[in-house]
């Protein structure tokens, strides 16, 4: 497959250590009892097993599939579940593990969804913020990077389903 320009935005060291300062914050914040990291499938999933290491409080892992974007860079602002959690999550500590936050069309449906389940408390933390083309206002507890409105891959990220295994955040360009 053809390959376009890369820039390295985000290096794999420097993701790494903002994961465990994440990770301790996280730690540091939560009362006792365990929480539920639930990862968003698919761009998350590098993010959510590395912080899953970062967190020494008991925890379980969950999943939840969400399709926003089709094959282009942009939301379609239509989204859908493709996949829901394996557990209820009533009375749970619920934790969002997010890759990026574009629009915040994503993080609303499901923040949405995840309340009508009755949760003790659901809040998110995402690695990258796009601030910029926000279209729907979002809580966003903890946030990795803020980063300017440029397509990114890496680190679970894709275009058209390619790119995520590269170990760094880059930019793709045209
Ligand atoms: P939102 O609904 O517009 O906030 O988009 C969130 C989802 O779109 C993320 O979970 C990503 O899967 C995807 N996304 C947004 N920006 C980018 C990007 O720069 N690169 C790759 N995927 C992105
Ligand atoms: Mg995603």
């Amino acid at each position: 497959m053809a390959r376009a320009n890369l820039r390295v935005l985000i290096s794999a060291e420097k993701i790494a250590e903002r994961v465990r300062e994440l990770g301790s914050q996280i730690d540091a914040d939560y009362p006792d009892g365990p929480i539920v990291l639930i990862g968003i499938l698919k761009g998350a999933i590098m993010f959510h097993a590395d912080l899953a290491r970062a967190i020494t409080r008991p925890m379980r892992l969950d999943f939840i599939g969400i399709s926003s974007y089709g094959k282009g860079k942009t939301t379609s602002g239509e989204v859908r579940l493709t996949r829901d959690l394996d557990a209820s999550i009533e009375g749970m500590d619920v934790l969002i593990v997010e890759d990026i936050i574009d629009s915040g069309v994503t993080l609303s449906y499901l923040t949405q969804v995840l309340q009508q389940r009755k949760p003790k408390s659901v809040r998110t933390v995402t690695l990258l913020d796009k601030p910029d083309r926000r279209m729907r206002t979002v809580d966003v507890k903890y946030v990795g990077f803020r980063i300017p409105d440029e397509f990114v891959v890496g680190y679970g990220l894709d275009f058209a389903e390619e790119y995520r295994n590269l170990p760094d955040v880059c930019v793709l360009e045209e």
